[in-house]
């Protein structure tokens, strides 16, 4: 993987610096800070509930079998922090990349053993310091809602893939079957945490992203389709409850409300191949 190293950048405890104190970007005559301060370790925050880390590691299951396979060098945009992409990279991966604006997922990001040779870039995925044609998959774990332009990063994934890349987008559903149910009813919910959106995506609009930038085979499998009150999922630690329960959650209600409806989604799809 080439970095574009004639762009201004710092380099200091194993971290290239392309941000250099850039704090907004302009779309559309405005000018938008960018998300520097994320720092949240689900770990210690009570209302992550066994189900959900379960939903999630279902989620990096899918990640894994539909983008990472087979790819030599993979790039997490948003990744580090509490992701686990390094559990579940593929067995010829050899270049694991993480690009984040947030200081603190890079210094966090977990690092996978070290034949793979991992770097670690704080820079904005609007603007990426990766010359053309260098990476053979991109994951975007729950981290396209943050950022400030989602088409120019769409754009900016294609251009660093190799032809036959793939790209793979995993988000909260804003069109989930419950979140409608919960709207419809007027039901107050208290946020899990304050995370802040700039945008609320369902499955399709990431799939018209995708397909208006020039990817193709786009795909969704919706994923998290079950939700039961807190004082329930807390209570379902033991292994086979969270298999009866993502099998309901996974299986049977996803075969009920199709692939658009779930509380979660991956999205991906394929750069294709000069002819
Ligand atoms: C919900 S988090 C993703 C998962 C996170 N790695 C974790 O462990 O929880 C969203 C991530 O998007 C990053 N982010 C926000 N704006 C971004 C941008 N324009 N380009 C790249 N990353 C961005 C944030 O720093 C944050 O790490």
């Amino acid at each position: 993987m080439k970095l574009d190293l004639k762009k201004d950048h710092n380099y200091q405890n194993g971290i290239y610096d392309f941000m250099a104190g850039t704090k907004s970007i302009v779309v559309a005559n405005k000018e938008i800070d960018i998300e520097v301060d994320y720092a949240w370790d689900y770990a210690s925050d009570p209302v992550i509930t066994p189900t959900i880390i379960h939903e999630w590691k279902y989620l990096d299951k899918l990640v894994s079998k539909n983008v990472l396979k087979n790819a030599r060098s993979i790039l997490s945009i948003g990744g580090g922090g509490s992701s686990r992409t390094h559990e579940y990279l593929s067995p010829v991966t050899q270049e694991f990349t993480i690009l984040n604006t947030g200081m603190w997922d890079l210094v966090n990001a977990q690092i996978p053993i070290e034949t793979i040779n991992t770097y670690l870039i704080c820079a904005t995925g609007e603007d990426m310091p990766i010359l053309d044609s260098q990476i053979d998959a991109i994951e975007i774990p729950a981290t396209l809602d943050h950022v400030i332009d989602a088409r120019k990063v769409i754009e900016e994934c294609y251009r660093v893939l190799n032809g036959g890349g793939k790209i793979g987008i995993t988000l909260g559903n804003s069109d989930s079957w419950y979140r409608k149910v919960v709207s419809n009813l007027r039901i107050q919910v208290t946020s899990n945490h304050d995370h802040h959106h700039n945008f609320h995506f369902t499955s399709k609009d990431v799939e018209n992203l995708l397909s208006e930038v020039g990817f193709t085979e786009v795909k969704t499998i919706g994923t998290a389709y079950l939700k039961l009150p807190k004082t329930i999922e807390r209570k379902m630690k033991a292994p086979v409850l969270l298999a009866a329960h993502r099998f309901i959650s996974n299986t049977m209600l996803r075969l009920l409300f199709g692939n658009s409806k779930g509380g979660m989604f991956l999205t991906y799809a394929m750069k294709p191949t000069a002819r």
